[in-house]
């Protein structure tokens, strides 16, 4: 069984469907540790609930990047993580935490990339006036929002829809596709060629189609 480490920084409903999936025998995995950059998130509380070691390693007392990431590194390993899982955290990640799991990394993203990388992805698609939005599953690579992508889900957007509205509406699909992806690592049916990732055997079950409403 693959032992993961999440990290966050907010309200964790990703960290939520991950730990619904694998109490449901869904996702064969085991949360290693939990380590939140911010103190006091809704995160926290929800690996407190479930019974999962969480911590919280503060960026802002680190000089740089750097040394956060080496403490976060030592924190990871003595864990035993084998698969990181971004999962709303909001810090740049560096080659110091890259270097020490090479393609072991893996983020959501709220919106179909290329499409909206960086910041505030729902806002930006409702401002641009698509008709379709989503979210990615990627692994992570130096640039921001930009690895090989592993799964994507699409939603519509509606004329009405606010940032607060669409966001709704791509977490629930985020809550689907990340569980699933993490599954797929486990069972070592992912192979990265470039930028193409690989899904050997069957694929996973997928939200549906995207259909316009009436
Ligand atoms: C999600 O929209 C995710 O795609 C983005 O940050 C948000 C995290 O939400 N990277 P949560 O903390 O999992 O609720």
């Amino acid at each position: 069984m693959i032992t993961l480490g999440v990290l966050i920084s907010g309200s964790g409903t990703n960290l939520q469907a991950i730990l619904d999936r694998i109490a449901d025998r869904s996702l064969d995995a085991r949360i290693g540790v939990v380590v939140s950059n911010r103190p006091d998130v809704k995160g926290l509380d929800r690996a407190g609930a479930a019974g999962v070691p969480a911590e919280v390693i503060d960026h802002r007392g680190f000089a740089d990047r750097a040394s956060f990431e080496t403490a976060l590194v030592a924190r990871l390993r003595a864990a035993g993580v084998e698969l990181v899982v971004l999962a709303g955290f909001d810090r740049l990640v560096t080659q110091v935490l890259l270097a020490a799991f090479p393609g072991r990394i893996i983020n959501i993203h709220p919106a179909l990339l290329p499409a909206f990388k960086g910041l505030h992805a729902q806002r930006q698609a409702v401002e641009y006036g698509v008709r379709v939005a989503g979210a990615t599953v990627h692994f992570v690579d130096a640039d921001v929002d930009h690895g090989p992508i592993i799964l994507q889900a699409a939603v519509p957007v509606d004329q009405e829809d606010t940032p607060e509205t669409l966001t709704a509406r791509i977490l629930a699909v985020e809550h689907q596709i990340y569980p699933a992806a993490i599954q797929l690592f486990a069972e070592g049916r992912l192979t990265v060629e470039g930028r193409h990732v690989r899904i050997s055997g069957t694929r996973p079950p997928l939200p549906p189609p995207l259909v316009r409403r009436a």
